[in-house]
């Protein structure tokens, strides 16, 4: 399937970042970046540790703000939002993986899942239907009342992926969504990362892990807070 004339979801222009550093320091951590996300890619972003990638998550999963040029998520002018706004997109349209699951110990698998629908609202029973069909999608439903502790490393990231999905958030942001895994359980849940693109969710990933890359249909590379690399990468055309 061709995304290139699928609708943008993320356009970013000349956008940067700085930390400050000390008295009146600051590091520079992204220089000015333009990048366009397309609905239903499945992209991989790739470079050197401290090369700006978290950064460049966090800003475009609206966990953290630009400082100049623009970014637009679907439509809506994101240096224009305030703190709420901000956090209401976040919760409408991202949906976010981590390395370390970031699951709520106290919490049961289903909790879990439900929790971006407790803060939205949703009724209980609304909640649970939903959590249970999330799971389902990620091959869980058979642990809804277990706790993290008494589940894999491997289920725990189901379960973080059944809580990103459970908001039908237009991107799924994963930073070294597999970086905590072993090499088989790594590779199960980059399957299940295939199986949502072919369903129509939108990916982009960071990784070391060279076979996540090789996998995805566009690999962007980034070097010092720059993208240097952006390849899609191409099917061969086949003429019927
Ligand atoms: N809150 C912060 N305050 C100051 N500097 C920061 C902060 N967060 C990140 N940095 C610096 O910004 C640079 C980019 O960090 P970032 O976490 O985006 O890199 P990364 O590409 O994700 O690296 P890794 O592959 O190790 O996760 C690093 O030099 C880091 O030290
Ligand atoms: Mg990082």
């Amino acid at each position: 399937m061709s995304t290139t004339n699928a609708r943008p979801i993320v356009e970013l222009n000349g956008v940067t970042k700085s930390y400050p550093i000390g008295k009146e320091g600051h590091v520079q951590v992204l220089v000015g970046i333009d990048l366009a996300l397309r609905a239903g890619e499945f992209m991989a972003l790739m470079g050197p540790s401290g090369s700006g990638k978290s950064t460049l998550m966090n800003i475009i999963g609206c966990l953290d703000r630009h400082d100049k040029g623009r970014y637009i998520l679907d439509g809506d002018n994101v240096g224009e939002l305030d703190d709420d706004g901000l956090s209401s997109l976040r919760g409408t349209k991202i949906g976010f993986v981590f390395q370390f699951f970031n699951l709520i110990p106290q919490l049961d698998v289903r909790e879990n899942v439900e929790l971006p629908l407790f803060y939205q609202g949703v009724s209980r029973s609304e909640r649970r239907q939903r959590a249970e069909h999330a799971l389902e999608r990620v091959g869980l439903a058979h642990r809804v009342g277990h706790r993290p502790n008494q589940i894999s490393g491997g289920e725990m990231q189901r379960v973080a992926i059944a809580r990103s999905l459970i908001t039908d958030p237009i991107l799924l942001i994963g930073d070294e969504p597999t970086g905590n895994l072993d090499s088989k359980t790594g590779k199960a849940i980059l399957e299940l990362f295939h199986q949502l693109h072919a369903q129509g969710v939108s990916l982009l990933l960071v990784t070391h892990d060279r076979g996540v890359g090789e996998q995805a249909e566009r690999v962007l590379h980034m070097r010092d807070g720059a993208l240097v690399d952006d390849k899609t990468v191409s099917q061969i055309a086949v003429t019927p």
